[in-house]
């Protein structure tokens, strides 16, 4: 329980609302998000950052909902996006695509257009070939195309290797030891403007360490670059501040920015952040329903109407999310595994957790608002969960349930479609 999730008369809330009175008016499951809570770690980076040149692009792949932009962008925030699909939602939910930095290994002819048409603050861009079609598309369309190099600091990170980006061995980023020569390219290419650096060495991080050194590493070639006459106006450091699932004591927010601020010293250099978890990880839960309870001879199953194709991190990386009753019960307690109904071993949400439970009992899993919704699928022809907003004592439906039709929409039987 949190102050955004707080337990009010026995039952759990979004902010003033009962999650008991969403569920029976939207159904389960469900992914419901407090806009306070949203705001307040929006702050926890503003805050500190108020009197530094700064820009602070939420990484849409972390939540991408219309609703969830939508209000990061009445803070002001700019935007982290990897495809020309988040930058549409960017501007749908009142984004400015001036704000907009596009990561990603693999951007396509259409989506630099794209990003090109609507003037987005910078490309991150990641090889050779992908500066070389910038080069070629901005110059086709009579334009300059500002950039950053994502180098590859090659730090670890120190968490879960599939979510570790700075090591030589991952595909990510331009090696660090290639770098000035690729920005002296770079330089010298007529529709292309060099701007920045960037970085982004892993993510769901729990110390300082590894964000300082990748950062002394780039502050270094920020140094040898301006001895050449390429001075670099932007530093971005990338996503990556870790969360609390559990027990992890992540560094604070304002901590992190005053450590990156005093390195920086005297050097004219606006400061470019990417987070995503750290914005809406714990803005969010996954409100869920048991359908019934199993005993076996050896376990305790919670059956739920959630499963691992709207909450896949459990299965994927081994995630931990808290699981909390909306209301909870006095009684005995016993080791539930708290699984879905998907085909899968792997479908399971938690393991081995102390509840009381009886049938119906609706379940909060905690700490679900990063990387939850945008990961589901419909394996097992499952509709994707609806998606609530809660402001105050009021919520809003932000993305409806997915229906059986809306599934069957897109497919047809041979002969219906055919393409030649
Ligand atoms: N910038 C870039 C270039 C990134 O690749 C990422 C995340 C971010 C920013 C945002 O990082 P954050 O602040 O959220 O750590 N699905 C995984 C996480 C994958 C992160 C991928 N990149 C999970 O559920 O833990």
């Amino acid at each position: 329980y949190s102050d955004f999730f707080p337990l009010v008369d026995g039952a759990l809330q979004a902010e003033g609302v009962p999650l008991q009175q969403i569920a029976e008016t939207v159904g389960t499951p469900a992914y419901i998000y407090s806009r306070a809570a949203i705001e307040s770690a929006w702050n926890s980076y503003a805050k500190p950052l108020a009197d530094i040149p700064h820009l602070v692009c939420f990484a849409v792949k972390s939540n991408s909902n219309l609703g969830v932009l939508n209000v990061l962008a009445e803070l002001g925030a700019g935007f982290d996006i990897v495809s020309v699909g988040e930058l549409e939602r960017v501007l749908a939910a009142g984004g400015n695509a001036g704000k907009v930095v596009f990561s990603g290994v693999g951007k396509q002819d259409h989506e630099m257009r794209r990003a090109l048409e609507a003037g987005v603050f910078c490309f991150n861009i990641e090889s050779i070939p992908e500066l070389d079609r910038l080069q070629a598309i901005a110059a086709d369309m009579g334009v300059t195309a500002r950039i950053s190099l994502r180098v590859n600091p090659n730090v670890d990170a120190q968490t879960h290797p599939y979510i570790s980006t700075g090591l030589k061995d991952n595909k990510f980023g331009i090696d660090i030891e290639r770098a000035e020569e690729i920005y002296q390219r770079a330089d010298s290419l007529p529709n292309i403007e060099v701007t920045g650096v960037d970085c982004h060495i892993g993510s769901q991080l729990t110390s300082l360490d590894p964000f300082l050194d990748a950062l002394d590493i780039l502050l270094a070639l920020v140094d040898k670059l301006a001895a050449q006459g390429i001075v670099l106006s932007h530093l971005d450091l990338g996503g990556g501040l870790g969360v609390t699932y559990k027990d992890e004591q992540p560094p604070e927010t304002d901590e992190y920015i005053r450590a990156v601020h005093e390195r920086i010293g005297s050097r004219n250099l606006t400061l470019v952040f990417e987070p995503g978890r750290s914005i809406v990880a714990n803005a969010g839960v996954l409100l869920t329903r048991v359908e019934l309870l199993k005993h076996t001879e050896h376990k305790n199953f919670a059956i739920i109407d959630g499963a691992m194709n709207d909450l896949i991190r459990p299965a994927l990386y081994g995630s931990w999310h808290d699981i909390l009753p909306v209301v909870p019960r006095s009684g005995e307690e016993l080791a539930y595994d708290i699984v879905g109904p998907v085909c899968e071993t792997s479908d399971f949400l938690g393991k081995g957790r102390d509840l009381c439970l009886k049938d119906g009992d609706l379940l909060a899993v905690m700490s679900a608002g990063a990387y939850g919704m945008v990961m589901a699928s419909n394996f097992n022809t499952r509709g994707r969960a609806a998606e609530v907003l809660v402001s105050g004592q009021t919520a809003d439906i932000v993305r409806r349930r997915e229906t059986i039709a809306d599934q069957l929409s897109l497919e047809s039987l041979p002969g219906e479609n055919p393409c030649f």
